[in-house]
Order: C-alpha cells, then structure tokens, then sequence
C-alpha cells in the first residue's frame, strides 16, 4: 500500500508547539504515513513575502490529508498579506467545516459552509471613508452541498438535523439557504429535520445542547456557534475541526488560534490538534487508530505542559494498542 503523504503546516505561535506534539501521537501508531513538513502564516510572510509560500501550496497538491496549526492574522490590513487558511479552504473548495463538540451530555457536530457568505472577501468602503460594505454571498449550488454534506453525515449519527439561519431578517440570503437546506434534506425521509433561527440556537446550545445532533448552517453563524460548543465541552484547547470538500486533499486544524499570549511557554493544550489529527486518521480511512486517538485524548487532562500532556496521552495508546510503538 502507498503511504499517505501528509503536509504539516505548524504556522504561527502555539501551531508550531502542538502540531509537532499531535505528529509525535501520529508516530506512535505505526501506520503508512510520511510527513513533509512546509511553512505558511504571519513568521512566513515576513520572511519571505508571501504567508503561504507556492512550496507549500505543491506540496498540499501532492498529499493525502494536510494538517494545519494555527496562524497568526493582523488585526488590520497588511499589503500583500492574506490569511493561508482561507486560501487552502478556496483552493482546494474544501466546502464543509466540520466542528464536533463533545463531552459527557454533549455530542454534537457543526456543519459550517466554508466557502461564502459574510466571509466571501467582498468589503468595500463607501462615503469617504464613513461607511463599510460587506456583501454576504449566498449560493444555491454551495447551500445544496454543504446541505447534502450534513444529512450524510447525521445519517451515520442520531439523525437529527437542524438547519441554522436567520431567514426572518436576512429574507434573501438566508431564505436561499433555507429553501435549498430544506429541499436537500427532503431527500433524507429518515432524518428528523427542524429549523432554528441563529440567534435562539445560541442560547439553546446553552441551555440544552443534548437536543442537537447535527446542526447546518452559514459560514459567519457556523464560526460563532462552534466556539460556543467549544465553550461548552471545555474550550479551545479540545476543539478539532476538519475542512473537507470532493476529491481534493482535506485540511485537518485545532480550532483555535496561534494564541499569542501563551505562544512559546510550552503550557498551550496540545489535545484539540492531536483530536484534529484524530479526524483526519478517520478521513483517511483509519477509523480504528482515529477511534484509539480520539479516546486517549478525551481521556486525558491537560497537565499545563504541552511535553506532559502528549505523553500521557501516547502511554494511554501504548497501554491499549500492542500494535503501535
Ligand atoms: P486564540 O484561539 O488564539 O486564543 C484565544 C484564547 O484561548 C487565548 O487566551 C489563548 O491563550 C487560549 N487558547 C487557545 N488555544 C489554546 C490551547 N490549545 N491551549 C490553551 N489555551 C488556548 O484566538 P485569538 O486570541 O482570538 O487569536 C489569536 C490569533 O490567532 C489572531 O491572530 C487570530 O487571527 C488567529 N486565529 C487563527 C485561526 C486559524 O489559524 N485558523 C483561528 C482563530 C484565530
Ligand atoms: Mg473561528
């Protein structure tokens, strides 16, 4: 069997700590995968002008699966300067975002459209200077597969899904959505399908979250309520997502940031990067490995050192896995 190739891109801050910490756990499990290893982020930009350098971009073009860290964006515009995350998801139409969120009464999976909507790159400034525009694409082609995407998926769950908008506002984006998400998920008679507008989905998420199984919803609405899951299920530090699209290679990334303020300490929570790499084990087929990973790490708190962490987290596989070494 061809090994997998897998791109590993660190990036910025606390990527370059828990990334290398999520490859040390792939390591350990004795499977066909090759590494290479490429930059991208802000550190990349500054030294070479460009945040994600065409090397890189190849080298993704030549893998199976890349797994992502964390890159470091300016809070203002930079010349020259655009985020390598949201370049990977165009370049690759890695469409569907998928954002889990679990602990002991919570299994939920967010279903975020990652190509469109308010993240579409289309802002302008108006009046001088006074006003800002910014223009919320809504497509019926990327609304009906982002929607198959998620009755797929809660098929192999609880069957439940929940389409997320804000129709009764946002009358023609969100209807677009709406209709399209509703259309699809016709398709699938044996799901149970409901609508909630976004803003009460936030507060049921906290008052209730054990009522939902699969959530689908817009790019802008999929960001928010994901770290809202995140914050319910014990944070950053163990919220993995996956980017995944049609036949191209899927991104695997930590949800959160390059969290500067903790970034070189060795203190950041290894365990969202090394569950994201969990994700990506299932992608590429190796659902029993991605199974022992996913429990070794829930299974394990975070001891304040990301050194600690991983290797409980890695004697955890060893004790369970006669295979791995
Ligand atoms: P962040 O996720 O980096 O940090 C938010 C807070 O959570 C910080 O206090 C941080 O210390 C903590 N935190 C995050 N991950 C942690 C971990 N693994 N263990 C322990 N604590 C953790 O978000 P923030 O501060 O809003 O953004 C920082 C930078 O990251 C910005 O430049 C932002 O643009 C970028 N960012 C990049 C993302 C990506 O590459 N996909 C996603 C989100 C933010
Ligand atoms: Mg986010």
């Amino acid at each position: 069997m061809n090994p997998h190739i897998i791109t590993v891109i660190p990036g910025d801050g606390i990527g370059q700590e828990v990334i290398p910490a999520a490859v040390c756990v792939l390591e350990t499990l004795n499977l066909p995968l090759v590494f290479s290893q490429a930059e991208a982020g802000f550190g990349a930009f500054e030294r070479t002008g460009n945040a994600l350098p065409a090397e890189t971009l190849r080298l993704c073009e030549d893998s199976a699966a890349i797994l992502f860290g964390a890159t470091q964006s300016p809070m203002s515009k930079i010349q020259g300067y655009q985020s390598p995350i949201l370049t990977l998801r165009h370049h690759f139409d890695l469409f569907a975002n998928l954002r889990p969120a679990s602990s002991e009464n919570i299994d939920l999976l967010i279903v975020r459209e990652n190509t469109e909507g308010l993240y579409s790159r289309r802002e302008r400034i108006e009046d001088a200077g006074q006003t800002a525009v910014a223009e919320r694409v809504i497509t019926a082609r990327a609304s009906a597969r982002i929607a198959r995407a998620a009755c797929e998926l809660a098929l192999k769950r609880r069957g439940r899904l929940t389409i997320v908008h804000k129709a009764n506002v946002l009358k023609e984006t969100c209807g677009l959505f709406r209709r399209i998400a509703f259309e699809v998920a016709a398709e699938y008679p044996t799901l149970a399908v409901e609508e909630v507008l976004v803003d009460t989905a936030a507060m049921l998420l906290v008052q209730n979250p054990s009522r939902f199984d699969v959530i689908v919803t817009t790019n802008l609405f999929g960001d928010i309520l994901s770290d809202l899951a995140a914050g319910l299920t014990g944070g950053l530090g163990i919220a993995p997502s996956a980017n995944v699209g049609g036949k191209h290679p899927a991104l695997f990334e930590p949800v959160h940031g390059s969290a500067p303020d903790i970034a070189g300490k060795g203190v950041a929570d290894p365990r969202a990067a090394i569950l994201s790499a969990a994700m990506m084990l299932d992608w590429l087929g190796y659902a029993q490995a991605a199974a022992s990973v996913t429990r070794a790490a829930r299974q394990t708190a975070h001891a304040g050192s990301i050194a600690i962490t991983t290797e409980q987290i890695i004697e955890r596989l060893l004790e369970e896995s006669p295979h791995a070494h």
